[in-house]
């Protein structure tokens, strides 16, 4: 059976950090919109071209297109057996979408207070060659400006990583994404970790939640 995860959380929860070890403890792919939506900005798609304006203002894309993304990536052969999504659903109607192309096993809510939001995303950047996600204080790479995982010497910092962008990221997420948290939590589906530690604890707390169910 086809069983799909959802790894849920404000703007630089971790989501994106906790992935990589999810992916390696369940072997199913991560799916994030968020990269995906980032790599047809970088190639110039009209799809990225669209979605460029709503991303610089730190607002959502609109549910058709992420639906559509979401649709045809289901039906790559990885998929298969089932997929970590990360940022994704973040409305209400996204995740009514989903009930109706796959089965979501369970949601996993990665919860970070607002006041740790901005420090953890101003010093983000990543490995531009292999994704890897550093911190300019909380996850620094062991040389400087050399990916401890591939040895690539291309950080990226993102376009929306800032105090101004931030903002309206954070209110997006309130208004929009947040109400998730009962619609999941009904459903019997929702697991709360608490974001606000360590990494390595951030990944315990979700494998012993995991291994739990
Ligand atoms: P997206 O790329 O999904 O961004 P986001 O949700 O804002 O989340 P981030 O990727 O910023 O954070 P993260 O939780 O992955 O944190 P990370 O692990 O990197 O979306 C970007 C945009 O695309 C949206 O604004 C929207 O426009 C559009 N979009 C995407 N999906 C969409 C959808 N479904 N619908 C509509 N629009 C959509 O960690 C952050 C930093 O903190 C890193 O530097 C990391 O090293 C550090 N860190 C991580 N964990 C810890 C810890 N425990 N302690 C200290 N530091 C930590
Ligand atoms: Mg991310
Ligand atoms: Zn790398």
């Amino acid at each position: 059976m086809a069983v799909s995860m959802v790894l849920f959380g404000p703007p630089g929860a971790g989501k994106g950090t906790q992935a990589g070890r999810i992916v390696e403890a369940t072997g199913k792919p991560q799916v994030s919109t968020g990269d995906m939506l980032r790599a047809s900005v970088a190639v110039g798609t009209a799809l990225g071209i669209a979605a460029k304006q709503y991303m610089d203002a730190g607002a959502l894309v609109p549910d058709e297109v992420i639906i559509g993304l979401i649709a045809e990536r289901l039906t790559d052969d990885d998929a298969h057996d089932g997929v970590l999504f990360d940022g994704f659903p973040r409305t209400i109607p996204q995740a009514e979408a989903l009930a109706e192309i796959a089965e979501v096993g369970v949601v996993i809510s990665i919860e970070v207070p607002d006041e740790r939001i901005v420090e953890r995303i101003c010093g983000r950047f990543t490995c531009g060659d292999c994704g890897e996600v550093y911190h300019d204080s909380f996850n620094t790479t062991e040389v400087d400006g050399v990916c401890d995982s591939c040895g690539g010497t291309s950080m990226k910092r993102r376009a929306d990583d800032n105090e101004e962008v931030v903002g309206s990221r954070l209110s997006a997420y309130h208004s929009q994404t947040a109400p998730l948290v009962q619609w999941y939590g009904e459903r019997g589906l929702l697991v709360v970790v608490n974001g606000d530690q360590g990494i390595d604890e951030v990944g315990a707390e979700i494998a012993s939640s995991l291994a739990a169910l």
